[in-house]
């Protein structure tokens, strides 16, 4: 049994170096494909077992003796990396206080993005969980306020063809089928919201993508979880915000996407997409005094 994927099929290659392995079990208790298993004092690979090698690379990760190589779905023995010391890392009240500094930004300086930054985002965002690996997440990055121009004109124009399906009647005719809550965000929100977006437009406001200098768009593929592209999209926001950038998430442009052949073929986007999330970064124009505490609806607690 293999974990199938857009990129991959079949299992990754174990290459166990047994005059290196002391025989401790560390790979087998963290293995979540379950291809290993000690037997007799000895540590053994099947790959029938479970589903088989995913190259989580989790062995690799503990194992004392360096004495495992993973090869496929992916993964080669080079992209191991070793791990940044304890006094290089954030600790909780540094990461707390980047996470209660950000607020969105809606409103940039002209100044663009430095391709090196860009470049560091993206690595801090590609060190995201992932579902299953190998990452089934893409991204679009749009790198200048021109391509995020271009991007906001080619999606308002697309939302602006589907105006027909939200007027009263199809709404009603519709609401069997989608459901009160979907027809009311439909009627109170997205039909709005579509025409706010137009009318700023044509003011020179940009209520859309707000003038931002740098986008970027992570979708996830058919084989993905819903939620893949969320995460890295976060690692994203908070390295643009460790880096001096405003960020805002977005929502819209990934169900244009989603439903807009013409605008998933322009970014050379795959046919089945799942909607996932946009973050816009750019220079805040505006400096954030105070932050909010937020809680959550709820909090229930077990034990
Ligand atoms: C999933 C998600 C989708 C969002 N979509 C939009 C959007 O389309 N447009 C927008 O202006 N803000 C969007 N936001 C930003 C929220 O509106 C923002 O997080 C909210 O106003 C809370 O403010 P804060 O980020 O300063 O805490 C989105 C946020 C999330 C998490
Ligand atoms: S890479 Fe993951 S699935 Fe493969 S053997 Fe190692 S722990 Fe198991
Ligand atoms: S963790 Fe390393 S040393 Fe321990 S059993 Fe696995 S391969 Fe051998």
């Amino acid at each position: 049994m293999t974990i199938p994927g857009s990129r991959v099929s079949g299992t990754a290659e174990i290459l166990i170096d047994y005059t290196k392995c002391s025989a401790c079990g560390a790979c087998v208790e963290v293995c979540s494909g379950y291809p290993l298993f000690m037997e007799n004092g000895h540590l053994g690979v099947d790959q029938t077992r479970g589903f088989g090698c995913i190259a989580c690379g989790a062995c690799v990760a503990v194992c004392p003796a360096d004495a495992i190589r993973i090869s496929g779905r992916d993964l080669s023995p080079e992209d191991v990396l070793n791990i940044p010391p304890i006094a290089s890392r954030a600790d909780y009240s540094q990461l707390n206080s980047l996470m209660v500094a950000r607020r969105s930004t809606r409103v940039f300086k002209s100044q663009e993005v430095d391709a090196e930054i860009i470049q560091k985002i993206v690595a801090a965002a590609s060190t995201a969980p992932v579902g299953i690996p190998p990452t089934e997440v893409g991204v679009c990055v749009f790198q200048t306020r021109k391509a995020v121009e271009e991007l906001r004109d080619c999606l308002i124009n697309e939302m602006r063809t589907w105006r027909w399906m939200f007027s009263p009647l199809m709404l009603a005719l519709l609401r069997p089928f989608i459901g009160k809550e979907n027809t009311a965000m439909i009627r109170d929100f997205m039909a709005l919201a579509i025409e706010m977006f137009t009318a700023s437009r044509q003011d020179g406001k940009d209520w859309f993508l707000y003038h931002a200098p740098l986008a970027m768009y992570f979708y996830g593929t058919s084989y993905s979880d819903p939620a893949d592209p969320i995460i890295p999209a976060t690692y994203a926001m908070l390295a643009g915000e460790s880096l001096g950038l405003g960020t805002c998430m977005l929502g819209f442009p990934g169900y244009v996407f989603r439903y807009s052949r013409k605008a998933r073929q322009k970014y050379h986007l795959p046919e089945k997409i799942q909607p996932g999330l946009m973050v816009i970064f750019g220079y805040p124009a505006l400096r954030n005094r105070r932050s909010i505490k937020r809680t959550f609806r709820e909090v229930n607690t077990f034990s």
